[in-house]
């Protein structure tokens, strides 16, 4: 290992212990500046909305815990019958959905079905949807304020730019839908500053778990995806080239491809 392989390693370490704080020079953390946080969720920005539907009951879900944890696995192959929108609606309802709004209207907060250090809430979902009974091919944002999808891009030509960026993990790219799920870092920096980075992968590690077991609930297959090229995918979503200072500064972060269940073995 060269010097400066291990250097970065030992930046990446100091990351994962938290930072001892009295080394790196702590300063006050803009919350405790009074400077304005960022709102909780992200502006609509695209051309048209689709509301989701919630009637949850509907869907033939596994109730027993242990079986869901007993049956959860990484798929890698879907059969070829569309997930249908109720199921989207449930899994992105799991990962990201929205309980209820606390807080004053200059620092509100969002409680949703997945923890989150400090509620702060940094993740952001969008959608490449392959096979979805419902839904043109496309780029789509989740509103998790209002469970709708937002339609950023309807383009139907991104598998090949989508297969690239996920390090040509096409099983991935074609699978019937692509969860990407991005941080606006800042959310979290308003109030942990040095130690938000840690606590933004946590937050996205329990997004992407109960995505797992939800799909596993509904008889459908995930696989979280960690191997892709940042500035690739950065680009498909339309963020701007990072990291950068930038208080809006957004990121992907982790992806999941979710379908339903092949009978096939896997491989
Ligand atoms: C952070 C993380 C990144 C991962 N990245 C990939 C990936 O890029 N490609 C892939 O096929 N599987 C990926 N996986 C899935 C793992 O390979 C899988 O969880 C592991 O082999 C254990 O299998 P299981 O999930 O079926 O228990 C990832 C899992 C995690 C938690």
């Amino acid at each position: 290992m060269n010097d400066k392989t291990r250097y970065q390693i030992m930046k990446n370490r100091q990351l994962l212990a938290g930072y001892n704080l009295s080394d790196v020079g702590a300063e006050k953390t803009d919350q405790e500046q009074n400077l304005p946080p960022l709102p909780p969720l992200k502006k609509k920005q695209g051309r048209g909305t689709i509301a989701l539907p919630s009637d949850f009951e509907n869907l033939n879900l596994m109730t027993e815990i242990r079986t869901v944890f007993a049956q959860r696995e990484s798929c890698r192959k879907y059969s070829s019958s569309p997930v249908s929108l109720l199921e989207l609606s449930f899994f992105l309802w799991s990962a990201q959905g929205v309980r209820r709004m606390a807080g004053r209207s200059l620092n509100p907060v969002t409680f949703r079905n997945v923890p989150s250090a400090g509620a702060r809430h940094p993740l952001e979902t969008y959608l490449f949807p392959n096979n979805v009974a419902g839904l043109d091919k496309g780029i789509y944002h989740y509103l998790p304020g209002e469970h709708q999808l937002e339609i950023l891009e309807k383009r139907s030509d991104y598998e090949e730019e989508l297969t690239e960026a996920l390090c040509g993990q096409s099983f991935a790219a074609n699978a019937p839908v692509v969860f990407v799920m991005s941080a606006i870092p800042y959310r979290t920096e308003w109030r942990y500053g040095l130690k938000s980075a840690k606590y933004i992968l946590l937050d996205a590690g329990h997004a992407c778990e109960n995505l797992y077991l939800a799909a596993t609930a509904a008889s459908c297959g995930c696989c979280a995806i960690g191997a892709y090229d940042q500035d690739l995918l950065d680009e498909l979503l339309g963020f701007l080239p990072g990291p950068s200072a930038e208080k809006t500064y957004e990121c992907s972060v982790y992806i999941a491809a979710v379908g339903k269940l092949s009978k096939k073995p896997e491989s």
